[in-house]
């Protein structure tokens, strides 16, 4: 299965995609390109590292968002994947990307979808929501992308237990540790056996 890596920056889940193809916890999948809109992401970084090709498409260096749109469309046809990932990508997908590849993208998200998702959330402000209203348990949910925000159909879900003490920065690495890094290589994996 070819898949895209779409990201904005650490790209510690791209690290975690990467780790698991190369420990066979991900099979039959390669990664034919990583894109970033942000050209000093550190995924960019790991990218390179792994003899993976990379590539920064911004908003920033187009006379419009439809150009940006028309070129990162352009992009995905002419890698012609068969799963777009979002990896901590922070730009809207565009509607006629959806479309095209519709349940062909799949987003991980730092919380329990429905709760602290939407717009305004995301990063470390998903994780603020979640210490200000007091939960015991969050965790991240891997979803389709449709034409909404974090609306998509389900895949996948795990729970972290929030901790007495904790900080949105020790919260989201928890998260990030337990949960993200485990069911984005899941689903990934599952989708690549046909289980979904
Ligand atoms: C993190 O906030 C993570 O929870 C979310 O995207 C952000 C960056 O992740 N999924 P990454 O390290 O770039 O994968």
């Amino acid at each position: 299965m070819r898949i895209v890596v779409l990201v904005s920056g650490g790209g510690t889940n791209l690290q975690a995609i990467i780790d698991g193809i190369n420990n066979n916890t991900i099979r039959d999948t390669e990664i034919v390109e990583v894109v970033s809109n942000n050209a000093n992401a550190y995924a960019l970084t790991r990218a390179k590292e792994n003899g993976i090709n990379g590539k920064c498409i911004s908003p920033k260096d187009f006379a419009s968002r439809e150009d940006f749109n028309r070129a990162l469309v352009a992009e995905m046809d002419n890698l012609n994947p068969d799963l777009i990932v979002l990896a901590g990508y922070l730009v809207n997908i565009p509607s006629e990307m959806v479309k095209k590849y519709t349940n062909k993208i799949i987003n991980i998200h730092p919380s329990l979808i429905p709760s602290f998702c939407g717009k305004g959330y995301y990063g470390l402000k998903v994780h603020e929501g979640a210490l200000k209203r007091g939960v015991k348990i969050t965790g991240a949910t891997v979803h389709f992308v449709d034409e909404g925000t974090d609306t998509g159909p389900i895949i996948l879900q795990k729970a972290v237990e929030v901790k007495e003490g904790d900080t949105p920065e020790i919260l989201q690495k928890r998260v990030m540790e337990e949960a993200e890094w485990v069911i984005l290589p899941k689903a990934i994996d599952m989708i690549a056996k046909g289980e979904i």
